[in-house]
């Protein structure tokens, strides 16, 4: 572990309220050896309802765009502790009435971090104020899908210290599968019918310039007209990143939004 980093990251705490969910530090050995990873260290920062996204308006889009289709497949590949997936899962289940809900589930989550991926499947999630708040900003009844938990969950290297361990309701859960695996091996599974909502949100610094470029490809064959890419607003460090998905076949139906779709 690189003590220069994570000085690095706790003074940036300090700094930006947003940064503190679950910030976990690493050396992965095994994915550097796979050359997946540019960096030797990597952050598993995430929020329930990140900021980076509206997602009252990137969900009621995903609605009207999927209006008259029976199935919508939502995947969150770099999930880290199940955040962005319980983004989706809460909200559905909060907006939606009961026979709508198999639509959109279960919601396909996957992170290559064995210790976070752990922490996803425990059913549990480590959650600050800002998530409370978040939750409760977005969503009806939102208290009523977390039950507070003594403690903290335990996750191997985590550094933050203002959470509280909560455990999310059985209905809430049930929507979302937790996997250990890749983006780009599960990206090539996927058999689209122009259905699709792809999550990979700020993961793409992490990774080497080869193994995003066949992310990028990958994503461009697979998926059909209509499906919808979104990313995240660290993914702007890609240089031309929103250019790139143009000439790859992709619109941006909202001008600064964090996400496409498929022409
Ligand atoms: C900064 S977090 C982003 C989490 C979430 N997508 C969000 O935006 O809040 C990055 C996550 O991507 C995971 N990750 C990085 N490279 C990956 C890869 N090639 N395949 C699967 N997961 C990966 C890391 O383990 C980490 O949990």
């Amino acid at each position: 572990m690189h003590i220069s980093s994570i000085n690095n990251i706790q003074s940036s705490n300090k700094f930006n309220p947003h940064f503190t969910s679950c910030t976990r530090i690493y050396k992965p050995e095994t994915v550097t050896n796979k050359n997946i990873f540019s960096t030797d260290t990597v952050r598993t920062t995430s929020n329930i309802f990140r900021y980076d996204e509206d997602w009252n308006f990137l969900m009621e889009y995903i609605m009207w765009n999927f209006v008259g289709i029976d199935k919508v497949n939502i995947y969150s590949l770099g999930c880290s502790d199940g955040s962005e997936a319980y983004t989706y899962a809460m909200y559905i289940y909060d907006k939606l009435p009961e026979n709508l809900l198999k639509k959109y589930t279960p919601i396909f989550a996957c992170d290559i971090d064995s210790e976070i991926i752990k922490a996803a499947k425990s059913g549990k999630i480590n959650l600050s104020k800002y998530d409370i708040d978040n939750i409760n900003i977005h969503l009806k009844h939102g208290k009523n899908y977390i039950k507070e938990k003594k403690g903290i969950l335990k996750i191997k290297n985590n550094i933050t210290t203002n959470e509280k361990a909560y455990e999310i309701i059985p209905e809430i859960r049930k929507m979302v599968e937790f996997k250990q695996s890749d983006i780009l091996t599960e990206l090539k599974k996927i058999e689209d019918e122009g259905n699709s909502v792809i999550n990979i949100r700020n993961v793409f610094p992490y990774m080497s310039e080869k193994y995003a470029n066949e992310v990028l490809e990958t994503l461009a064959q697979k998926l059909k007209s209509g499906s919808i890419f979104v990313f995240g607003h660290y993914d702007h460090r890609i240089p031309n990143f929103r250019q790139r998905l143009h000439d790859l076949g992709f619109y941006s139906p909202v001008q600064n939004g964090n996400f496409v779709q498929k022409i």
